[in-house]
């Protein structure tokens, strides 16, 4: 055949191209499953962070896609040894920084079967049965947080998308006013100002609060923001608490941002991504008390709850005011209107293609039940305190803020030595950096205050104390060879 011959050939009903037989799948399948269990029951021996810069791996990578194909299992082999290994280990038992996650295998596999099964998640008609899953899960989520039975929402990517969700609801809720602005404390996550840009509030309109010495709102400078801003002619629409901040996992006070929502009637979402699923454990329900009177709030499953990526949720208080600020007509989607008995889950956020992210969830809570993972939320809170007991007895290293959920920041400071603010800075950073190359472990730094602060997030459920410790430890190691070296340098 010639290439004008080739071009012009039209597809028979004998071409089956994009097709392997069920040999074939059986056999890829198990591939890729070997090559995940090697992976995960190696990680502890593994550097927690391998990286590489962009020259080399473009000059490994970029191709053009080849006119012919390969064998599968090579494909994946090289996936699995030549691209995917150059990433952060979220999952290794010493990963710390962010905000790490470690999903349980039955999670993993359950996105396997729902890419298998190929469900769009997006109406009843399409996917009746993924849709009373996620109403299930999402009824879970309401009991735990406290919520009424009017209470309802859905699963999204992430925090993000459940935010921008959020503050759609509050936006049409407040009746869309014009000069519309939002309030959240300067820990709010870099998701939560990007959402209110993406709604349309302008930037001068979105109201960064101070927080106070232990980086939760201040809530007299909220009242005063909000009375002031009314009397210039905006138009407040919500308030964005934190159950956990992810810089130093402080908790806004949920109870009187209740309150102050009942008193002004703004609405208020709380970003719960990080530390919401506490609420399983009996510490956590006191810590995120007032949270059940939100009127939204937002829990990333992906995130403490042990998911693989993406699990996100956003819950609201009255589930009709999602789909009074999400639901469209559209002709194409006529036969899916089953009655509000029969929710369509599209009709409540902005995505309509959807994966079927409630059967990860459900599937580990059957398989381990709620007991093992109210252990394992509650293991986190553990290491995290008794990291924090050593800092406090540790002569190298100070404790720079209380332990708070799983997060730990802390500085090399060593007792008896005076060095000034720029140089401790530089001795925490030549420390960061130190950690980051030698992949025992990894965690990384934040801001508290001015300060440059290292900082250790512990919510993976195969994290032992050994880890945490042996983490410690060699950042006390790090922290003498930084501190020698800035005494071995001469002034200049
Ligand atoms: C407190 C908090 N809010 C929001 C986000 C954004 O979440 P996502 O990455 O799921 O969109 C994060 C991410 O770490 C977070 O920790």
């Amino acid at each position: 055949m010639n290439d004008n011959e080739q071009n012009s050939r039209v597809a028979s009903d004998a071409d089956f191209d994009l097709q392997m037989s069920s040999q074939q799948m059986l056999s890829l399948a198990s591939k890729a499953a070997e090559l995940i269990v090697d992976r995960v029951t190696g990680l502890s021996k593994e550097k927690a962070w391998d990286g590489e810069f962009r020259q080399s791996l473009a000059q490994q990578l970029m191709s053009d896609p080849p006119e012919e194909g390969t064998s599968a299992a090579d494909v994946l082999e090289r996936a699995a040894h030549e691209i995917l290994p150059f990433a952060l280990r979220l999952d290794h038992p010493r990963s710390f920084g962010f905000i790490p996650s470690s999903p349980t295998w039955p999670g993993v596999v359950s996105d396997f079967m729902a890419a298998g099964f190929h469900i769009n998640q997006c109406t009843w008609l399409v996917a009746s049965g993924p849709s009373q899953l996620e109403l299930l899960v999402i009824d879970w989520f309401r009991k735990w947080l406290g919520y009424p039975e009017s209470a309802g929402g859905l699963l999204t990517s992430g925090a993000s998308a459940a935010s921008v969700d959020a503050l759609v609801a509050a936006r049409e809720s407040a009746g869309y006013p014009d000069n519309a602005t939002v309030y959240m404390s300067d820990q709010s996550h870099s998701a939560l100002p990007r959402a209110a840009k993406i709604i349309g509030i302008r930037p001068h309109c979105i109201r960064l609060i101070p927080s106070d010495a232990h980086f939760r709102m201040d809530m007299t400078a909220l009242a005063q923001a909000v009375a002031g801003d009314r009397k210039k002619g905006f138009n407040p629409i919500a308030v964005v608490a934190n159950a956990g901040t992810s810089s130093t996992g402080a908790i806004d006070p949920l109870r009187k941002l209740a309150a102050f929502r009942e008193k002004e009637g703004i609405w208020l979402h709380v970003d719960a991504a990080y530390g919401g699923f506490a609420i399983v454990t009996d510490v956590g329900k006191q810590l995120l008390a007032g949270i059940e009177r939100a009127d939204s709030v937002g829990l990333d499953a992906h995130k403490w709850f042990f998911q693989p990526y993406e699990a996100g949720s956003l819950l609201v208080k009255d589930a009709t005011s999602l789909e009074h600020a999400f639901a469209f007509r559209h002709d194409i989607l006529q036969d899916t209107v089953w009655g509000a008995n029969h929710p369509n889950l599209a009709d409540r956020g902005l995505q309509l293609s959807r994966s079927v992210r409630a059967l990860k969830i459900w599937a580990s809570v059957q398989t381990f039940g709620m007991a093992a993972f109210r252990r394992a939320v509650s293991k986190g809170m553990e290491l995290a305190t008794r990291a924090g007991e050593y800092i406090r007895h540790s002569s190298m290293l100070e404790l720079l803020t209380p332990v708070s959920l799983g997060i730990v920041c802390f500085r090399v400071n060593p007792q008896g030595i005076s060095l000034d603010d720029e140089s401790l800075e530089g001795v925490n950073k030549d420390v960061l950096a130190r950690v980051f190359w030698d992949g025992q472990a990894f965690y990384s730094s934040t801001l508290v205050g001015e300060i440059f602060a290292l900082r250790l997030c512990i919510v993976n459920h195969t994290t032992t104390w050994e880890d945490v410790r042996a983490t410690l430890e060699s950042t006390e190691r790090f922290g003498q060879m930084a501190v020698d070296r800035v005494q071995l340098t001469p002034e200049r």
